[in-house]
Order: structure tokens, then sequence, then C-alpha cells
């Protein structure tokens, strides 16, 4: 069974391939109307979505199938305690392929296990999400007319920011892609991402302010404080401000710089900007319904295939469990706590990824 877990789970030419299909869905619309004519998309949203869950069904509706699913946890029969695997495994028995989101980290993978189905990650609590990933990355191509050698700015929570993870890990794969990561020094990339890429020898730099860096970028990827991933509140209030992207700031960058934003904005953007033609982030949204049209169609069509997760490491158990608390070893009946060892010797969670 094919699924796209993870954005290293498609390699460059697949992803080239999709934006090829989204660029012709755009095109030749028409054509598309009756692809997926008598299939069943399931979305599975354990947690609240408006893009992604609504963008899923509006792909599935205007290629012919047809939608079910649920948008809340407590709609479902999780919260009487079911688990993934049982869902997902229930949801296979009426449904051709699955878009689920999960508060916790790598409920995705876990879901795999028992899928007769397609399972596509919607996004796991802050760790990946794929798909915003190839929303974006249509967005850059349109925008910017090419995937390469882009001096790309992410500013705001790139700890909890499940969106940045992605988007990094499938930039870090064209040719002089540099990375300019913007964010207070309590909300910076994970140690496990900057490791990928000392290892591939991208280049990228942290800083902390905005100001000094925009005149440089040629594309600004604004993100959320993400409040429900802190466990300390009174952190959060305190870093919620941190940035705010305004005209002034926009006066600062280059004419052809592009904004964009995965959604919702709460305050990082002010709203002044949205009329400033390099302001991308609704035309993202709309590149969105595109992809996942895109994908849809591919997954459907391997469905047959293996699915081969691109994870690096040797896997191995030895009896301990993840520490990470958002983690779905958590909670998740009859699941190994399976563990992922680097060429270096550094440990990791299969599913979350957290250090061990
Ligand atoms: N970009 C995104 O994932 O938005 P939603 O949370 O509304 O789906």
């Amino acid at each position: 069974m094919r699924h796209l877990i993870s954005i290293t789970d498609l390699s460059v030419s697949e992803i080239d391939e999709l934006l090829r299909t989204g660029e012709d869905i755009i095109k030749h619309p028409d054509a598309y109307a009756h692809r997926a004519d008598g299939k069943k998309l399931a979305t599975l949203f354990f947690e609240p979505s408006t893009r992604t869950r609504l963008s899923f069904e509006a792909a599935m509706h205007e290629l012919g199938g047809s939608v079910i699913g649920f948008s809340a946890a407590n709609s479902s029969s999780a919260s009487k305690g079911e688990s993934v695997s049982d869902t997902i495994r229930v949801v296979g028995c009426y449904a051709d392929i699955i878009a689920m989101r999960h508060p916790q980290e790598g409920a995705p993978l876990a879901a795999v296990r028992r899928s007769v189905a397609p399972i596509i990650n919607a996004g796991d609590g802050g760790h990946q999400h794929p798909t915003q990933t190839l929303t974006d990355l249509l967005t850059l191509k349109r925008e910017k007319g090419r995937l390469d050698h882009l001096k790309i700015g992410m500013c705001g929570d790139l700890k909890y920011g499940r969106t940045v993870h992605s988007l990094i890990e499938a930039m870090s794969r064209y040719e002089g892609t540099e990375f300019i990561l913007i964010s207070p020094k309590e909300l910076r990339v994970p140690a496990h991402i900057l490791k990928e890429l000392d290892k591939a020898g991208i280049p990228y730099r942290e800083a902390e302010s905005l100001e000094e860096e925009i005149g440089g970028l040629d594309a600004l990827y604004m993100t959320r404080i993400q409040g429900e991933r802190f466990a300390d509140m009174d952190e959060y209030l305190r870093l919620k401000d941190s940035y705010v992207l305004d005209p002034a700031k926009m006066a600062m960058a280059k004419a052809d710089m592009i904004v964009m934003h995965p959604l919702p904005r709460v305050n990082e953007i002010d709203t002044d900007v949205d009329d400033d033609p390099r302001a991308c982030y609704f035309k993202q949204v709309w590149y969105g319904k595109i992809i996942r049209m895109a994908l849809i169609l591919k997954l459907l069509a391997e469905k047959h295939m293996d699915y081969v997760s691109n994870v690096h490491g040797e896997k191995f158990e030895d009896g301990t469990v993840c520490k990470n608390p958002r983690c779905i070893t958590q909670t998740e009946q009859g699941i190994k706590h399976m563990f992922l060892r680097d060429r270096d010797g550094a440990c990791r969670c299969m599913y979350c990824e957290h250090s061990k």
C-alpha cells in the first residue's frame, strides 16, 4: 500500500511529476472532472482544520469522487477510547483513500500498520505536514518560476511548526537552496533537522531579527506561534507577538520577494500586507486544493505498490519507551517502541523522531 506520511516518502522526480499534474489541472480542469468517479475519500480529522480538510474534500469532489469522514475526535469513537489502528482498519472497509490529521506525533505512521487504504498524513502534532509542503512547492514553482537557487526565510515558531519541518526537508533536495531560520531562541528548528542540513551541506543560518534578514530573501515563509503545542502558557504569552510582518518591513524586502504562510494567521502578518502583490498566502490556499487533486490521483493509481518509508537509520527496539509526551507510542495499544540509530550513533523514535 502506497502512503504519504513524510514528504521524504516522495522522490524529487515524483514531486516534480505531482507539480506537473497540478499545472495541468490548472490548465485543463475539465479533463479531471471524472478521474475519481466511484471512489471515496475519508477525511479523519482528530484535530481542527479549515484548509486541509476542506481542500481535500473539494479536491475529491472536483475529481468526481465522494467524501466521508469526521472533523473532530469527539464526534468519532476515538472519544470512547478506540485506537488509531482500529479506526483506520474500520474506515478502510468504507473508503478507498484516507487523509488523517492527529494531534499526536507519529499517529499516521502508526495507522499504516493496519491500513488497507492509502493514508495521507494531513498533519501530526508538531511533527510533519507533507501535503502543506506540496502546496508550498507548487506556490514557489508558480510564483517564483523555479524551485532551485532560492533563499528562503522561515520566520516564527520553527520548533512546533510542522509545515516548516516538512518544507525544509523538501527544499533541501533542490540545488542552491539556502535557509534563513528566524525565530526566538526558544522556538528554533529541532536539532535532528539541523543535523540533516549539516550532513547534507545545505547552507543555513539561524537569526532572531526579521528586519535584519528580510532584504536578502527570495521568499519569506511566515508562521504562527503554535499556542496549542506549548506546555507552559506563560512562555506562549511571552513569545506570541515575537514577529509581526507589516508594510514597514515589506518596504525593506526585494520587489520580487514573495510572502507565504500556511495559515491560519493570528497576528503575525498585518492585514495591511494582504493587498501587497507580493503576498501569496491566499493564492497558496487555492494551490493546496490543486496539488491535493494530483496527490489523490497518484495514490489511487499506486495503491498496489509497497510502502517504503524513506527514514534513515537502523531500526531497533530495546525495551525503552519514547520520552516525547506527544508521541503516539504513549497511548496507542499494541505498538512497539521502535527507534532509529543514525550512522553516528544518535537515536530517535521511529514515529515522532524525538531524540532518545
Ligand atoms: N495550513 C493548514 O494546515 O491549515 P488548517 O489547519 O486550517 O488545515
